[in-house]
C-alpha cells in the first residue's frame, strides 16, 4: 500500500496530502458498511431489557417507517442508540454526530436531546427530574423530539411486535450516508 513519505504532519508534501485525501474518501465511502457493524454489536450491549439494544433499535426504525416517517427519520430511529456501549454517558450526543453531516438539522437536534426527553417516561424513579425537557420548551424542535420519543423510543422495548430486520433497513441506510447528500449545516 503506498504511504506518505513524512513522520510528522508538517513535512508533508502536497503529493503526500493528495495521496491521504484519495484513501480518505474511499474510507468515508465505506461509512455505512461501520455502522452496520456497529448495530450488530448492540446485539451484546446493555443487559436487563426484554429484547436487546439491536431489536430496540430496529423496533424504533420499524415503528418510525409505521407512521410514514422519511428515511431521515427511519435511519435516525435505527441509530439513534448506537452509542450505548462507546458513549454511555452522552449517547444521544454521539449518535447525533455520527449523522450530522447527512440529515436535516431538525432530524440532528432530535436524536442528540432525544435522551433528556426519554426522561419524562422514567426518571422520578430514579430521583432525577422527568421534566428535564422543558428547558427546551420553546425549541422549534420540542414536539418533534417528543413525537420521536413517544412514538418510537420508549415504545420499542416489546418482544413480540413484529419487527423488521437490518436487511430491511441497509438500503436506506447507505442511501442516508451517500455521500452527494451530505448536507452543510452547523
Ligand atoms: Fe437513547
Ligand atoms: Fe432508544
Amino acid at each position: 500500500m503506498e504511504t506518505v513519505s513524512f513522520t510528522e504532519m508538517k513535512q508533508g508534501t502536497q503529493a503526500d496530502y493528495l495521496l491521504l485525501d484519495r484513501y480518505e474518501q474511499a474510507h468515508t465511502a465505506t461509512l455505512a458498511d461501520r455502522l452496520l457493524m456497529a448495530l450488530m454489536g448492540l446485539k451484546q450491549g446493555l443487559a436487563g431489557y426484554q429484547i436487546d439494544r439491536l431489536q430496540h433499535s430496529l423496533q424504533s426504525a420499524t415503528r418510525a417507517e409505521e407512521d410514514g416517517a422519511d428515511e431521515e427519520w427511519i435511519v435516525a430511529a435505527l441509530l439513534h442508540d448506537i452509542g450505548d456501549d462507546l458513549a454511555p454517558m452522552n449517547h444521544s450526543e454521539f449518535a447525533a454526530a455520527i449523522i450530522k453531516p447527512y440529515v436535516r438539522e431538525e432530524v440532528h437536534w432530535v436524536v442528540a436531546h432525544h435522551g433528556v426527553f426519554q426522561m419524562a417516561y422514567y426518571a422520578h424513579h430514579l430521583g432525577k427530574d422527568p421534566d428535564a425537557r422543558e428547558r427546551y420548551r420553546d425549541h422549534p424542535f420540542f414536539e418533534s423530539c417528543v413525537r420521536f420519543c413517544e412514538r418510537w423510543d420508549q415504545p420499542s422495548f416489546d418482544p413480540h411486535y413484529s419487527t423488521q430486520q437490518l436487511d430491511h433497513f441497509e438500503p436506506m441506510l447507505r442511501r442516508v450516508f451517500a455521500a452527494e447528500q451530505v448536507q452543510a449545516h452547523d
